[in-house]
């Protein structure tokens, strides 16, 4: 398979801190790569610099073709490469629909205040925007509270929300943080089972989790950072049962096995 993302000898440091070293990555056209690592080892950092959302201390990251590197992440979402975050962002003064129509509208030359203004260009489209919000609404289960302030949403639906608000954008590669951590078994296996449907017709993920039974039953590729390097990378299960692996990221005695537990 191809590559949709690489990054040559990224670097991310802050005051000191080598959050990120000399990483070269690459995320299969098509497919779903894991990123995992301790607490700490630099995966959000090289999520930020991907998205856009921080510059690399140096380094490279190309996409598609172009290289990316320190492109801000507006520009990005505007070639297809989004991506959620660890601490899930929604506007919560915000109807839920609202959210997902900032999301497609932040592609647009005329940005979110004319829109919450209702300019006469929004208004034209805005209809179409609005049929299609729902329909994303829906795929993530989550029409019936369209029109619901995002504020009284649980943590999992706002995850859920946050995913519509990225398939909105017409992504070719989502970039997850975390998507599953802090959310119910019910709202796991919804997300679980969406990224699969998704990417069966033909979006590429990259996602960086800590549920092992994800990663093993999900992933095609797993690439696994410690102390801001790449320790290592593979299939899923070569990858389980790296001595490396289970040293950095588990301790030896526990093992990745007994660590997945709340997907079922
Ligand atoms: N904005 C920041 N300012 C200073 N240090 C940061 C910042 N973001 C991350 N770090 C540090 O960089 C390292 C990697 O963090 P992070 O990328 O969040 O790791 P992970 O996502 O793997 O838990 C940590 O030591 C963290 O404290
Ligand atoms: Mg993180």
């Amino acid at each position: 398979m191809t590559a949709i993302l690489t990054t040559h000898g990224l670097c991310k440091n802050y005051r000191g801190i080598k959050a990120v070293q000399d990483a070269d990555l690459s995320v299969a056209r098509g497919g779903i790569t894991g990123l995992i690592g301790p607490n700490g080892s630099g995966k959000s950092t090289t999520i930020d610099c991907i998205t856009g959302f921080t510059r690399p201390s140096s380094g490279k990251v190309s996409y598609d073709g172009q290289d990316i590197t320190g492109s801000p992440s507006y520009g990005l979402a505007g070639i297809g490469l989004v991506r959620t975050f660890q601490n899930v962002r929604v506007y919560e003064r915000l109807s839920v629909m609202d959210n997902l129509i900032v999301a497609s509208q932040s592609l647009r030359a005329h940005g979110w205040l004319p829109l919450m203004l209702r300019s006469t260009a929004v208004k034209a489209d805005e209809k179409a925007i609005m049929q299609e919000a729902l329909s994303f609404l829906e795929l993530v289960g989550m029409a019936h509270y369209a029109g619901a302030p995002a504020g009284i949403l649980s943590y999992g639906q706002r995850k859920l929300v946050a995913l519509a608000a990225c398939l909105i954008t017409h992504p070719k590669l989502i970039v997850l943080d975390e998507p599953l951590a802090g959310v119910n078994p019910t709202i796991i296996r919804k997300i679980s089972g969406l990224i699969e449907t998704l990417n069966e017709q033909g979006l590429t993920f990259l996602i960086v989790e800590h549920n092992v039974d994800f990663i093993m039953r999900h992933c095609d590729h797993v690439i696994v950072m410690e102390q801001g390097k790449k320790l290592t990378e593979g299939k899923p299960e070569d990858v389980r049962r790296d001595e490396r692996v289970l040293e950095a990221y588990l301790g030896k005695r526990v093992g990745l096995e007994t660590k997945g537990t709340a997907y079922a």
